[in-house]
């Protein structure tokens, strides 16, 4: 087996494990497209497809991969793989008969979401299927975190000498602004941050991301907060998570380095409260870095994000979110912008 057929395999599955819909997945590597066509030939080839049968599809019910994704994904292979003109593997075939002799429910249940980077991963249960909406918070993972995660990551491989280096999570204190599942916190946990603090406006989105710690064995690395935007008392608010913890230290009291946000300027009246939170957390550490992935679904409530930053003399950068992301899947469209704040007046 040669790089280009390790990569594609690679590539099949982590998108596999990330849940990416049968639409938008990808069968062969960016590399391997012409101006006129893709090329398709590692996927064909049978040894490739033995080893996604035995690695990804064969497992993948075991793991709790709803059957209804798994056949989606395997007729999308099969149908790249005769289009192709080529042979399709005989498991692989048949695994695609067998799954579509049995009904699957049309709407998934929740089940695992694996994202694979570096050498390790961060698995979550997940309803992928779910629109932004009430009700619907830390039952998904937005795109906005996995292009957060995507611009961390890149960052964290830049050797400590490069000019473009402008992140460096070790000995960071991290804090997480309506965090849902809690991604950015477990991801910044894994590549080394002191600590991360991942706090949610809602008790049970707390509780919930709670599980989802241990499960990814970082209950030790990352805290959780009920925090609700612009609350003046700061971080400690009166909930029962917070009273729960009344006796401990409180680390967050501490000022923190870094504050991350992804998805959650999604309505004006939420970005003005999030702007006082982050003129509160910066004069407590002026210093701050302050990075908000921002998924652009309506241009006046991100008009009204700038209008409240600016109002509160925070200047910013726009960093493009990476088009060709290495680890994570999401779409380019709607927009993904990361903002990188600082204080105007320094
Ligand atoms: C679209 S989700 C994004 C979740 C996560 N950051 C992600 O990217 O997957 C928005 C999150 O903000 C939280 N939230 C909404 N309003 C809030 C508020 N006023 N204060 C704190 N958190 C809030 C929600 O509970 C939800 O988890």
């Amino acid at each position: 087996m040669n790089d280009t057929h390790a990569a594609t395999i690679s590539l099949i599955e982590r998108q596999f494990l990330q849940l990416v819909p049968a639409s938008r997945f990808q069968f062969a590597l960016p590399s391997s497209a012409t101006s006129a066509e893709i090329k398709y030939d590692a996927v064909c080839d049978l040894e490739v497809q033995q080893e996604v049968y035995s690695r990804v599809l064969e497992p993948a019910e075991g793991r709790g991969i709803a059957p209804a994704y798994i056949v989606a994904i395997v007729k999308a292979m099969v149908a790249v793989i005769e289009n192709a003109g080529e042979e399709v593997d005989g498991d692989v075939f048949m695994l695609m008969i067998n799954l579509l002799r049995h009904p699957t429910p049309p709407v998934p249940p929740p089940g695992p979401v694996t994202y694979k980077f570096l050498d390790t991963s961060i698995t979550i249960t997940e309803t992928r299927n779910l629109i932004s909406g009430y009700g619907t918070t830390g039952f998904r993972t937005w795109e906005a975190s996995l292009a957060l995660g995507e611009y961390i990551i890149s960052q964290h491989l830049l050797p400590s000498t490069s000019p473009d280096r402008a992140l460096d999570l070790s000995s960071k204190r991290v804090l997480e602004l309506g965090a849902g599942t809690g991604f950015a916190s477990i991801l910044c946990a894994k590549l080394g941050s002191r600590l991360a603090v991942a706090t949610d406006g809602f008790e049970e989105v707390v509780l919930r991301m709670r599980g989802i710690l241990e499960s990814n064995q970082v209950e030790e690395l990352v805290e959780t907060r009920v925090y609700k935007w612009g609350n003046s008392s700061g971080i400690e608010t009166g909930s029962v998570l917070e009273k729960e913890s009344r006796e401990e230290e409180y680390v967050y009291n501490e000022p923190v380095d870094l504050i991350l946000g992804a998805d959650i300027t999604f309505d004006a009246e939420g970005c003005n409260l999030l702007v006082s939170s982050f003129d509160q957390l910066e004069r407590q550490n002026p210093s701050v870095q302050i990075l908000i992935s921002a998924t652009i679904r309506n241009e006046e409530t991100i008009a009204a994000f700038e209008t409240y930053l600016a109002e509160k003399n925070f200047a910013f950068t726009v960093i493009p979110a990476n088009p060709h992301p290495k680890w994570f899947f999401y779409d380019a469209v709607p927009e993904i912008r990361i903002y990188s704040l600082y204080r105007a007046t320094k």
